[in-house]
């Protein structure tokens, strides 16, 4: 039964002063809540908690609510159930007993179960929420689908909501999803586009309950609240490193159908650590509560990060997982299973700012501690001749400190030798009460300690964000997109690596110690355990490098990462003669995904790389904006330039905006660069063109059936691809084949067919135009990748 207790208690909640403005004014009125999958795990272990929390603190801010809990069950079976679990609710300890009764009774009162299967279940529910609106005559403020269901009923249920219960007369609709959001940037892809569909972008709130952790949500405000102390020394010249840890003690029995898709780099690396490193390196926004502001910050920092490779990582597993995947999968003996249960990543933000400095991030299950914290090290530069024990000698860090451990509860340490920090708010404290507990290789009474005065849940903190519409505490899509786009490339170099098995617990010793070698890690000790059943079919593949010929030409072939390796290493031998002949590398990129693993492996593994006397060109480019993700210029810049020290004036793009407009003939930009390769390239003849190969067997931007032999003597010309962006500006053949080294790389099983064809066909540019790359004097090497080669 729907009631509506109008309770109007004269006095108004005292609003959570954390200093921050609500987000979005709200006009009161009535609240429906709704969790799908509301006699879940989730909703009986944090949700229905966090609702009653959310209705104690707004019962008498002028709102009124009625809670639905939904589910596939017929409400018979479950309304019990979900009652079982409402009677379980508690109050903090501010709330007085008969309060807390009176408010528990009310809070029953207003929830009900209903079964949410089908299009009219929802559409009821819809007509069901209008009815007691319009009896009641009371306005509606707003409706909250919380969705803890599993993720591939996202897009049926958002569909559902979208269809029949959005509220009318401005009332807002708010839907909270839960991770995992997606598997790899291409499939979070796909399902923000399906979500996209159904909801609007200020509609979604994607948790992570991380950024509900009450440190974790504390960070921008310490950093913002420090910042005369912070300002000076938060930057690469005095951090000697961050790591962010998350150690568990648990393992994932019964969670296996879901772990093993996942591993620990889904799990927790790419949403709750990667938020939390973003916490603490962004820049600080002008204005804490301005979403925008705050969301866009901290986007900035995935466009500033070095790629990630497999030299950036390392993977373990923790040694019993293998049989619970057998037991719980129906797996055989045999069955290889190489998902990670631990990770350490090496990360780095390659801006003025953090340049160089080491960021760990660090997780596992069944290790020997449950603890979580970030800790920033600072450099010390005070010499110490004599007694170490003194104050100015010591490690000067601030840790944040999720919550476990050997301290127990959550705070923040600074130590004594940096600075005394700011104490945020009445709702943090200050500790003062001596303890015997060291905290990362400090004793407590060496740190200053604040702590929340009231430990909070995570979801709790995030419903009541929620409710406020403060948005900065939730994943926007581009954030979540950018995120993938980090962690998807390491996710597939590490695809066959074999994780290093450890026992479990204190047993690990030290056999998951890591090291950091320059831009790399490793593990520390040399013990590779690798079980031979464990290996599998793997065994058969090799990892050499090995020489042949194709079409006619030279050609490296070898597994994807060991061939980019090979390539990197010839780009570099070249650059080194050219500079040491003549003083200067001219060396001419082609754009689109290809070139990306390259462009990694030089700037993170080719310090020694000339840049200051190379020149870069471009083999082709898309008729957009540089700034755009489309255009080639761009992945370039982002993928390779920025990392690199290469002089400005080194940098040649295409210049297909001229006038304000887009690759127009009469604008003459082919022309334009045709002058400048002259001008710079001595006879026009670079010394290395690098190519890839599109699956019509287009090169550079010159398709197939597109009149090639029109282009004549010219170097550069305008040219149209079948997909979109049509237009484009390519170096022609007369250009490529003058040059002394062309390399062709293909890479992946999708060109298997390409190169097979291309095996067999005689030279005809027109319909294969790689077939038309034949350097008149200089080098054509293939660096084909097994994928691509064997398929
Ligand atoms: C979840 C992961 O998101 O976070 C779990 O799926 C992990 O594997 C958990 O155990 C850790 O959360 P907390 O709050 O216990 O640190």
């Amino acid at each position: 039964m729907f009631v509506t207790v109008l309770l109007l208690l004269v006095t108004l909640c005292a609003q959570r002063g954390n200093g921050e403005e609500r987000a979005e004014a709200q006009r009161p009125g009535h609240v429906s809540v709704v969790i799908v999958g509301g006699t879940g795990d989730l909703a009986k272990k944090y949700l229905w908690q966090g609702f009653f929390e959310l209705y104690v603190n707004q019962v008498s801010s002028g709102n009124t609510f009625s809670f639905y809990g939904g589910g596939l069950s017929p409400a018979d079976a479950a309304t019990p159930v979900l009652f079982e679990i409402l009677k379980a609710v508690s109050c903090s300890r501010n709330v007085s007993q008969d309060r807390c009764a009176l408010l528990k009774d009310q809070y029953l009162r207003l929830a009900q179960y209903r079964q949410l299967k089908s299009l009219e279940d929802y559409q009821e529910l819809a007509k069901h929420i209008e009815q007691e609106l319009q009896q009641e005559g009371i306005t509606e403020a707003g409706r909250l689908f919380y969705l803890s269901v599993p993720a591939f009923a996202y897009a049926d249920v958002s569909e559902k909501i979208n269809n029949s219960c959005r509220p009318t007369n401005g009332a807002w609709l708010r839907v909270v999803l839960e991770k995992p959001f997606g598997h790899d940037f291409r499939s979070a892809q796909v399902l923000a586009s399906q979500l996209g569909s159904c909801l609007k972008d200020e509609e979604m709130y994607r948790i992570d309950h991380y950024l509900g952790k009450q440190v974790v949500a504390k960070i921008l405000p310490f950093r913002i609240e420090n910042k005369k102390f912070l300002d000076p020394i938060w930057n690469k010249h005095h951090i000697e490193r961050v790591e962010i840890v998350m150690k568990e003690t648990l393992d994932v029995k019964g969670r296996i159908p879901f772990y093993d898709q996942y591993g620990v780099i889904r799990d927790v690396l790419q949403n709750h650590m990667t938020e939390v490193m973003t916490q603490l390196t962004m820049r600080l926004p002008m204005n804490l509560s301005s979403s925008e502001e705050v969301l866009q910050n901290k986007l900035q920092i995935f466009s500033s990060m070095l790629p990630l490779g497999k030299s950036q990582a390392v993977v373990g597993q923790y040694q019993a997982y293998k049989t619970a995947v057998q037991q719980e999968l129906n797996k055989t003996k045999d069955h290889v299973c190489l998902t990670p249960t631990f990770a350490a990543v090496l990360a780095h933000i390659d801006d003025a700012q953090y340049e160089g400095v080491p960021i760990l991030l660090i997780s596992g299950k069944m290790l020997d501690e449950r603890v979580g914290y970030a800790r920033i090290l600072f450099k010390n530069d005070i010499f110490c001749l004599q007694n170490h024990n003194s104050v100015h000698c010591k490690p000067k860090q601030v840790v944040f400190y999720f919550g476990h451990g050997s301290l127990k509860y959550p705070a923040i340490l600074v130590s004594k030798n940096l600075f005394k920090p700011v104490l945020m708010d009445s709702e943090w404290k200050e500790v003062t009460e001596p303890t015997d507990v060291n905290i990362l290789g400090l004793p407590i009474s060496d740190y200053y300690v604040q702590t929340p005065t009231e430990q909070r849940e995570a979801y709790s903190e995030l419903i009541s964000h929620i409710f406020a519409g403060r948005k900065n505490s939730f994943i926007s899509t581009e954030n979540l997109l950018a995120s993938w786009g980090l962690w998807t490339p390491l996710l597939n170099s590490l695809a066959n690596s074999f994780p290093r098995i450890y026992p479990g617990g204190a047993d690990n010793g030290d056999l998951l110690d890591i090291r950091v070698k320059g831009k790399d890690i490793g593990y520390n000790s040399e013990v590779v355990i690798i079980s031979p059943d464990q290996m599998g079919d793997m065994s058969a593949k090799g990892f050499q490098v090995m020489q042949g010929k194709f079409r006619g030409a030279d050609m490296v072939s070898a597994w994807t990462e060991e061939l980019v390796e090979r390539l990197a290493a010839d780009i570099q031998e070249a650059a080194e003669a050219a500079v040491h002949e003549g003083g200067v590398f001219h060396l001419a990129l082609s754009g689109g995904s290809t070139p990306l693993a390259l462009f990694h492996r030089l700037a993170l593994h080719h310090f020694s790389f000339p840049w200051r006397n190379t020149h870069v060109w471009m083999v082709d480019e898309r008729c957009v904006p540089l700034t755009e993700l489309d255009s080639n210029f761009h992945g370039m810049h982002d993928h390779l330039l920025q990392h690199v020290r290469i002089p400005y004036y080194n940098i040649h793009p295409m210049p297909v905006q001229l006038n304000q407009r887009l690759c127009v003939e009469e604008d003459g930009g082919a022309l334009l660069y045709e002058k400048e390769v002259s001008k710079f390239v001595n006879g026009s003849s670079f010394h290395f063109v690098l190519l890839g190969v599109g699956y019509d067997s287009h090169t550079a931007s010159l398709f197939p059936g597109s009149r090639l032999d029109e282009h004549g003597e010219s170097l550069v010309a305008l040219t149209e691809s079948p997909v979109k962006p049509h237009q484009r500006m390519s170096l022609t053949f007369s250009a490529i084949n003058r040059a002394r080294t062309v390399a062709l790389l293909v890479m992946g099983k999708g060109k298997h067919e390409l190169i097979t064809q291309l095996s067999r066909v005689k030279d005809n540019p027109d319909k294969w135009p790689v077939t038309g790359v034949k350097p008149a004097d200089g080098r054509l090497v293939w660096y084909i990748d097994y994928d691509a080669l064997l398929g």
